[in-house]
Parts: structure tokens; sequence; C-alpha cells
């Protein structure tokens, strides 16, 4: 049976992003019109998912909220005669199943992982990062295209990798393909190790972990071997790392630029993510570009 699920953490504080998210989740900060973190649920269930489960931690609940019914909501638009309203509302609707567990304690991002693992057991799924979307307006089908390369190569992980400045390799888990291995947009290469944040010195490539990964249930035995890491944490990346050395096979996919990550991890980032997402509003996208440029002259 083909992937249904994704574990979504969003247990992370957003500390990088104070005093904005102190009693918000950086997770429903704004891209434009929405929440990254709808975005990120609307790009997995156009990828085929259908089950998410949020890995949540304090001051989270704001998240459930949102993908929760409004029956009250509903009542008022309809009674103050704004029906057309309620078009904003459907994807309270879809057929999309959610869940929540917490993170009881900040142990880094494979830790988080790792407690979706008495819900999933051993079967294969995806992890998206919650503040970060792939692809203007979540257009992005690169999750689908990883599942089916997972399951055409039988992987034992897949992850998606973009091409960042070097000065920026050290914000992130960083590739080292095969020897041998060309990396081309939009294609798959084997992985022989993984870096969590090096130094630009030490950096294998320039080749950035982008937020999404697909994984068979065996990921969860390394995390639970994995000692704390970069920053004292349990590192996702250290479990990969572990995989790779023990032989299992490992690819990444190299993302296009149309397919490019966004992310609210970083005032910059989520500045550049905002007025992205607005240039490209339909209604006014074309408005704001112009008035910026008025603005820029
Ligand atoms: C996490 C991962 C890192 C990855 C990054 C962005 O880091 O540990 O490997 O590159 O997300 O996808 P964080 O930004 O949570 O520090």
């Amino acid at each position: 049976m083909t992937i249904k699920l994704a574990v979504i953490p969003v247990a992370g504080r957003g500390t990088r992003l104070l005093p904005l998210a102190k009693s918000q989740p950086k997770e429903m900060l704004p891209v434009g019109r929405k929440p990254i973190v709808q975005y990120v649920v609307e790009e997995l269930y156009h990828c085929g998912l259908e089950k998410m489960l949020f890995i949540t931690g304090p001051g989270k609940t704001a998240i459930e909220n949102h993908f929760d019914l409004d029956p009250e909501l509903t009542e008022h638009l309809r009674h103050t005669g704004k029906e057309e309203l309620l078009a904003e509302l459907e994807f309270e609707r879809e057929k999309i199943q959610y869940f929540y567990t917490r993170q009881r304690k900040q142990l880094g991002l494979g830790h988080a992982v790792l407690c979706a693992e008495p819900m999933i057991g051993r079967e294969n799924f995806v992890v998206a990062l919650g503040d970060s979307v792939l692809g203007i307006h979540a257009a992005s089908k690169v999750v689908r295209q990883m599942i089916t390369e997972f399951e055409k190569k039988s992987a034992a992980a897949v992850i998606s990798f973009e091409k960042v400045p070097l000065q920026d390799v050290h914000r992130y888990g960083i590739a080292a393909p095969k020897e041998g291995e060309e990396v081309q947009e939009g294609h798959i290469f084997q992985l022989s190790n993984i870096v969590e944040k090096p130094s630009a010195e030490e950096a294998p490539s320039q080749l950035a972990v982008a937020s999404r990964y697909v994984f068979s249930g065996e990921i969860f035995d390394y995390l639970k071997k994995t000692k704390p890491g970069k920053g004292g944490e349990i590192q996702l990346t250290d479990a990969i790392q572990a995989m790779i050395t023990d032989g299992k096979k490992v690819y990444g996919l190299s993302i296009s630029h149309a397919d490019r990550r966004f992310d609210v991890g970083n005032f910059e980032s989520y500045f550049e993510a905002f007025l992205e997402f607005a240039f490209n509003d339909p209604d006014y996208g074309l408005s704001i570009q112009k008035k910026m440029r008025e603005l820029l002259k």
C-alpha cells in the first residue's frame, strides 16, 4: 500500500523569531493569505497523503484549532450574508484525518520523529517540517516523486535537497553524494553520507536538506540508538547517517527551482517567503509588485 501518512514536527519554540513567535506558533505565521502550516498540509494532500500526524509542544494548540471544524463561524457567515467567505474554509472539509501527539521534552528533531513510533510501527511514512513549504503557494509535487522513487527502489529513505550558498551550509543537513554520482536538478542520487550543520570547510557539498523525507519504519531503530549530537539534540540527520553506514539504501532528490523551499524559520527567510507569496497573490499580486517597484525607485 502506498504511503498515506505524514509526520509534521511543529514542536520547536521558534526562538529565532522572537518576539513574533513568543505566544503564537511560528507554523501559524502567515505567508500571503494562509498560515504556513496550512500550505504544508495542502502540499502533502495534493501529493496523496491523507493522514497528518503533528508532533506538537507547549503553546501549539492554535494549530489544532486551525484544522478543526468551526460550525459557529460557518453559521455566523451564513447569518450575516457572507456566504462567499465560506469558500475560504473549505479546507476544513478535505478528506484528511488529523492526529496530534506531544513531544514532552525538547530533545531535538530526531526525538520528535521518534514520538510518532507508537502510531506508525513499521510502516513507511513521510516527514514534512511544519515551518517549510515547497513551491509557491505549495504547488510542488516533489513529495509524490519522492514516494514513487522510494517504492521503485525499495529504499530505506529518500530525502529532498536544495543547493544553498556555501556561507549557509552551517544551517542545514548537508549531503555527500556517492562518488561519481552526478547530481542534476529534479533527479535522484545515492547518498554516501549526510552531515548535520557542517562548517563551510567541512561541508561535503552545498546540497542542503529541504525539509521533506520519506522513511521506512526502520528509521525508528536508528533513532532509538542515536545519541545527542549537534547542539546537544537528538538529530534526525545522525540516524540517517547510521542507516547509510549500515548499508541501507538512502537516496537524495535534488529539487528544481520551481519546487524551491520557503520557510519561516528565521526573519530573513520569513520575509522572503511572505513577499514572494504576496507577489503571486491572484487578486493583489500585480498591484503589490507595482507598489514595491515604485518604493524601490
Ligand atoms: C532541521 C534539520 C536539518 C535541515 C533543516 C531544514 O534543522 O536538522 O538537517 O536541513 O531542518 O530542513 P533546524 O532548522 O530545525 O535547525
